[in-house]
């Protein structure tokens, strides 16, 4: 009885604790001045480096914030699971499996040497190579069907209608060399499922999608409503396949910093190099950030101490 008594009992989370983190966490972390916003998108380099927005948004869709929740930042790297989820809800977690990989490849996300290093060729949906690949499977009749597909499936996610950022759109085709190698690479080992440069210019349209942070929040809140959206009701993934999805992201979705993160926060989650960050909490809710300048690992500085300070007063690290 002693021994029972003493456990510690953690109080269930009110909806006064999750406004209480979201404002701690982001007055915690608003002025740390650490890394630089990414520059070899060029345009990139000229988003506001002081934005900062941080948001959590339960699977009944109710939505608490602090900070920047309007600006629309490219949602980057973070369109990756997405369209990872597109491919399981086509064609089954099976095939995601054998044609692209879920093995994290403990290297940069722009890695070439990745896909000369594994048996298979095989790689994760979350780095740059898999996420390409991705978006060549994609089942469509042509490039503008590939591109509505890829986009209607990640604004079913958000629950709203999204455009490109067309800026950042040509800024980062214009500069394209190393994906378009990646691409290449892959079409040369029979890993890429449509023409090369189809694929890349529809990855490089779906990582310039615009969102803000609630939407970025709204998309996680998604999973954690076992793949339905909570405000429009429709279900964008299999409930027995968020859990796959999920294990990526866990392993693989802070890329080669993913180990850090797991000890960190020890949620799922996925960055972007525009400054996005959202994580899931399976079940329950998605803490979402936007905060543009990243550490070497291409991870937002803001973002991730944030959340990690949240899923540590709340209590809701996995392990
Ligand atoms: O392909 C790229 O390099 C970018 N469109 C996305 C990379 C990215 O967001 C990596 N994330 N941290």
């Amino acid at each position: 009885l002693i021994l029972l008594c003493a456990a510690p009992v953690r109080a269930a989370i009110t909806e006064a604790d999750y406004q209480r983190v979201v404002d701690e966490a982001y007055s915690k972390y608003k002025d740390l001045k650490e890394g630089a916003n990414a520059d070899y998108i060029p345009i990139l380099a000229t988003v506001p480096s002081e934005m900062f927005g941080v948001v959590i948004v339960t699977r009944e869709g109710k939505v608490y914030s602090a900070g920047e929740m309007d600006y629309e930042f490219s949602i980057q790297s973070v369109s990756k699971p997405f369209t990872a989820s597109l491919i399981m809800a086509e064609q089954g977690a099976k095939t995601l499996r054998e044609k692209i990989g879920v093995e994290p490849t403990g290297l940069p996300f722009n890695s070439k040497m990745a896909l000369e290093l594994y048996p298979e060729r095989s790689v994760n949906p979350l780095v740059n190579a898999g996420a390409i690949a991705a978006v060549s499977l994609v089942q469509a009749s042509s490039e503008e069907d590939r591109w509505n597909k890829v986009l209607g499936n990640i604004e079913a996610y958000a629950g709203r209608d999204l455009k490109v950022l067309e800026e950042v759109y040509k800024s980062e085709y214009e500069t394209s060399w190393s994906n378009r190698g990646i691409a290449n690479l892959l079409y040369n080992y029979e890993r890429l499922y449509s023409d090369p440069e189809e694929a890349l210019r529809v990855y490089t349209r779906q990582c310039s999608i615009g969102i803000n942070t609630r939407d970025l929040g709204m998309m996680g809140a998604t999973l954690a409503n076992e793949g339905v959206n909570p405000v429009t009701g429709k279900r964008v993934l299999d409930k027995e396949d968020v859990p796959e999805l999920l294990a990526i992201m866990a392993t693989a979705g802070f890329y080669d910093e993913s180990g850090e993160w797991m000890y960190r926060a020890g949620l799922p989650a996925k960055t972007g190099v525009g400054g996005g960050i959202v994580a899931v909490v399976p079940g329950k809710f998605a803490i979402a950030t936007f905060s543009p300048p990243l550490n070497e690992a291409g991870n937002s500085v803001r973002g991730l101490r944030a959340i990690g300070y949240i899923a540590a007063e709340l209590g809701v690290g996995l392990y």
